[in-house]
């Protein structure tokens, strides 16, 4: 039986990339280039499935190619603001993410940022490679303590209940979050977490408010002008989540006025442009979108889509079907 036909648009690691000449016809994209929209198009023309990461906008116009021969979208990335599932659905294509694999590093990377803001480390580095630093002194760059604080979560899906977990169990924080669609009792046993019936409330509690909710249209700016208003002086941002669930002028804004005390960001509006205000404030960690990036993370990301990809040529229902 002759081998499915996949391209993908970005490399992978080196194992997994083996894996998938293993068992699918596969086209890599060896320069690595982001791929035009026509690119993507002649992928679907030419390919049984496409493999794009979160970073390659599949959309209504790039689904309505007519000579289509694609049927499965396994894209790399939990995150699925990038695809229109519902042009994906009408047009009978199914879609796949990984879920569940990047959990743990995602957590993990939010609890950096939120460390790293706080203890003013970022800065703190710029200071020693600058050889500014003079010695140790009582009043030195003195950064917000942690442990004991209160971490208000927006979204309390599995990436929110891991930096819960590690945010109530390593600094003994407070939860508090606000999430449309809660998890059920079970799922929150042992998070130190209370609910709370709107963002605002999460606000006005929280020292550290952390992202964790799905971008797209739902979420769009859902932290502005007044979402700053009603946060502390001294709270903190950390998004790890999307970048445009935030307004970034409004986030530079709320960060010039001292509206809030600083941020911890590793996704931005307009990837991977940064808004030059942000790159000139010392009260801002930045990080390149690096949330899943551990070695064994991407690994496990590759090998989902691959058990998603063979399910679907098997003729089963992928595990991670959104469509
Ligand atoms: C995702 O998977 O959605 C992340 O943003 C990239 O790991």
């Amino acid at each position: 039986m002759s081998k499915a036909k996949i391209v993908v648009t970005r490399r992978w690691p080196d194992e997994v990339e083996a894996r998938l000449h293993d068992r699918f016809d596969t086209v890599l994209n060896e320069a690595d280039e982001p791929m035009s929209n026509e690119q993507l198009r002649a992928a679907l023309r030419e390919a049984d499935a496409l493999l794009p990461t979160v970073t390659d906008r599949v959309d209504a116009a790039v689904l309505s190619e007519p000579d289509r021969r694609a049927r499965i979208i396994a894209s790399y990335g939990v995150g699925f603001n990038h695809i229109d599932l519902a042009a994906a659905e009408a047009a009978g294509l199914t879609v796949t993410n990984t879920p569940d694999v990047l959990t743990d590093c995602t957590a993990d990377l939010a609890i950096t940022l939120l460390l790293m803001v706080a203890r003013r480390t970022g800065e703190g580095e710029r200071h020693v490679r600058a050889q500014a630093w003079s010695g140790w002194r009582p009043t030195h760059m003195m950064g917000t303590s942690v442990t004991g604080k209160t971490l208000g979560l927006i979204g309390m899906g599995r990436i929110a209940r891991a930096v819960a977990q590690r945010a109530a169990h390593g600094f003994g924080m407070r939860i508090v979050f606000h999430d449309p669609f809660p998890p059920d009792a079970a799922q929150l046993e042992g998070l130190n977490a209370t609910a709370c019936k709107s963002p605002e409330a999460v606000f006005e509690q929280a020292d550290f408010v952390s992202l964790h909710c799905p971008g797209g249209k739902q979420t769009y700016h859902l932290i502005g002008a007044a979402a700053f208003a009603a946060m502390r002086p001294d709270a903190f941002l950390i998004n790890t989540a999307r970048g445009d669930v935030v307004d970034e002028q409004a986030l530079i804004e709320a960060l010039e006025k001292g509206e809030i005390a600083g941020a911890g960001l590793d996704v931005f509006e307009h990837e991977p442009r940064v808004s030059p205000e942000l790159l000139g404030l010392e009260n801002v960690v930045l990080l390149p979108h690096l949330g899943s990036a551990s070695r064994e993370t991407r690994v496990a990301m590759g090998m989902r889509v691959l058990e998603n990809l063979e399910a679907f040529f098997a003729g089963d229902v992928p595990r991670d079907k959104l469509v």
